[in-house]
Parts: structure tokens; sequence; C-alpha cells
């Protein structure tokens, strides 16, 4: 099955998170086999006001495709002008956000508080729709709460208005990250809907992509599980796992293209997320991610990384 006007193999989507997924993380997940990319979400008024963060997070290198671009919005007109932005940039597909759970995105109207007024979703994605030639998604919750599990209604409408794709994260907004996804919402969603469905919520492992199939589920997002740990794509699809070495390459590729994108002291800031999640399982993390975390410079940080996977780790 065809999503968003493409043709997928081992149908795993890195899913967009805020504060993660920028251009850096999603070239280095699509070279071990992430097929399709999501930016992090970008406010559509942020977007129709020209902000300066805002216009940050379309930067992305040329390869960094199929890309799809993902908004928040509560005006449908605001979320329709930014998606033509979004197509004159050259995204491939647009994606609605009605997940967020933040409060200061719900107290707004968007994200997740879209579950709890299905006209306004449904009016800002025939707008959307509407505003652009390329395929249309929407991404969800279950609902807002354990008593308002909506996904399927709003799913069905939302087909109707002309949707691409369905991604559905099974939790509500009041789950926020917590418990276990709703993973049976998706084969529910399957067969009642005929738009693809992708999948997201704790897919770590072989076999919750094996149950997610037989759901249904077209294709699988991984998240979290991908913070630093950016080969899960070809883990899961292949049986790979990374030498040392290798994790030591990847490791410092990463680094290289944050202070690209970011400038040299943002970068070592915003590594500081990541260092853990690679080094995790082997000997001597803790003492290797405590100092890595307090380097202020891009030199003792390449060295550090290199000390410690080519001679620490493997030697312990
Ligand atoms: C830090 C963080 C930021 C996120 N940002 C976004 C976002 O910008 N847009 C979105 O649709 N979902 C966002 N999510 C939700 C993820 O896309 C995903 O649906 C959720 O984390 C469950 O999948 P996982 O267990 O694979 O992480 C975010 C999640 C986290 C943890």
């Amino acid at each position: 099955m065809k999503l968003y006007n493409l043709k997928f193999k081992n149908s795993l989507f890195l899913a967009p998170m805020s504060g993660y997924t920028n251009w850096p993380m999603r070239i280095i997940c699509r070279e071990f086999g992430a097929e399709l990319a999501y930016t992090e979400m970008i406010s559509a008024t942020g977007l129709v006001r020209n902000t300066s963060n805002t216009l940050k997070l379309l930067e992305r290198p040329e390869k960094d495709r199929p890309l799809i671009a993902q908004i928040f919005a509560s005006q449908p007109h605001d979320a329709a002008l930014a998606s033509r932005i979004l197509e004159d940039e050259g995204f491939d597909g647009i994606d609605l956000n009605m997940g967020c759970p933040v409060k200061k995105v719900v107290v707004k109207g968007a994200g997740a508080a879209l579950m709890k007024d299905l006209d306004r979703a449904l009016s800002m994605t025939e707008a959307v729709i509407s505003a652009v030639d390329l395929p249309v998604s929407v991404k969800m919750r279950a609902g807002w709460d354990s008593l308002s599990i909506n996904a399927g209604i709003l799913a069905e409408l939302l087909v109707k208005a002309g949707i691409d794709t369905i991604i559905l994260h099974p939790r509500t907004r009041s789950d926020m990250y917590r418990g276990k996804p709703r993973w049976k919402l998706v084969a529910d969603i399957k067969q009642t809907t005929s738009v693809p469905v992708v999948a997201s919520g704790d897919i770590k492992t072989k076999k919750d992509i094996e149950y997610l199939k037989k759901t249904g589920a077209d294709a699988c997002m991984i998240g979290r599980a991908a913070v630093g740990r950016p080969w899960i794509f070809k883990e899961l699809s292949e049986g790979f796992y990374p030498t040392l070495k290798q994790r030591r390459e990847v490791m410092l590729r990463h680094l290289d293209f944050l202070c690209s994108y970011l400038g040299t002291h943002k970068a070592l800031l915003y590594m500081r997320k990541f260092v853990s999640s690679y080094v995790k399982g082997l000997p001597g993390a803790a003492r290797f991610r405590q100092q890595a975390c307090t380097i202020e410079s891009l030199a003792e940080l390449t060295l550090k990384i290199k000390a410690y996977l080519d001679e620490e780790a493997g030697f312990m």
C-alpha cells in the first residue's frame, strides 16, 4: 500500500519528536534504514508570522527526503496558509498534529485538544487538503481521556475529507506517555477505514512490529527508541548491531551534523540529550556520560568519545 504516494520496503519511519528529530537525527536514522521522517512539530502561526525559531525547523540538506512537514495549529486558516508555505518549500507531505499533549499547546486549542473538538479537527483538515496538492496525514491520539476514546470516529470523518494516511499513537492525552498504548485500536481503525494506518507508541522490538503487522498497521513509527540508537531501524529489519567503532563513528557524525545545524556551543549542549543512550549498556557508561556531559569544547568531547569507544568500553 502506498503512503504519501510513496512505496516502502521495511515500512519503518522515524516519529516526529520536538527537541530531537531535527535534520541531524533524521539523516543519521535514514542512514540506518528509516524510510520516512517528519519534521519536529512546526507552529502554523509561527510560520505564517515568519518567526526565526520556526523557520529554523525548516532547514535541512537535500538528501533529507522523503520528508513530511508536521504542523500544529488551532485555526484552520493558519493551518492552510502554513501548509501552502511548506508546499512551496518542497516538503513531500503535510501532517497535522492532533496528538501533542503539552499544556501550552492544548490550551490554545491545538494538538490533542482537537480530539475534543472534532468539528474543528475536520475543518482544519479540510482547509489543509484544499490548500495544497500534497498528501495530507493526521497524527492523532486515542482520544482525550479514557472516557472519550474517539480516534475511530475522527478517523472516519477525516478519511471522508480525503486524508492520505492516519498515524495513531493510541494513548489518550491524559495518559501523556504513561501506560501501555492501546495497540488494538490500530486493528479497529484498520477495519473501518480505507487509508493506510501508521502505528506509533513504544515500538522497540521485532515482536512489537510482528504484533502490529497482525493488527493491519501499514507502517510503524519509532520515536524514543531511536534516540541514541539510530541503528534500531536496521536492527529491526536486518538484525544489524553496531560495533564499538561504528557507534563511535555515528556519534561523531551526529555531533558534527549538530555543529553545522546549531553552531558548536549549542550543539555541545544538545548532544548531551543523546550521550547516555549512545553508550547505554556499555561498560563504564555512567562515568563516561557524567564526564562527557560537562565538556564544553568540541575538541575535548571528540577526544573523549574516541577514547571511550576505542579503548575503555571494549577493554573494561
Ligand atoms: C520528547 C518528545 C517530543 C515529541 N514531539 C512530537 C512532535 O513534535 N509531534 C508529534 O506528532 N509527536 C511528538 N511526540 C510523540 C512521538 O511522535 C510518538 O508518537 C510517541 O513518543 C510514542 O512513540 P515512541 O514510544 O516510539 O516514542 C513526541 C514525543 C516525545 C517523547
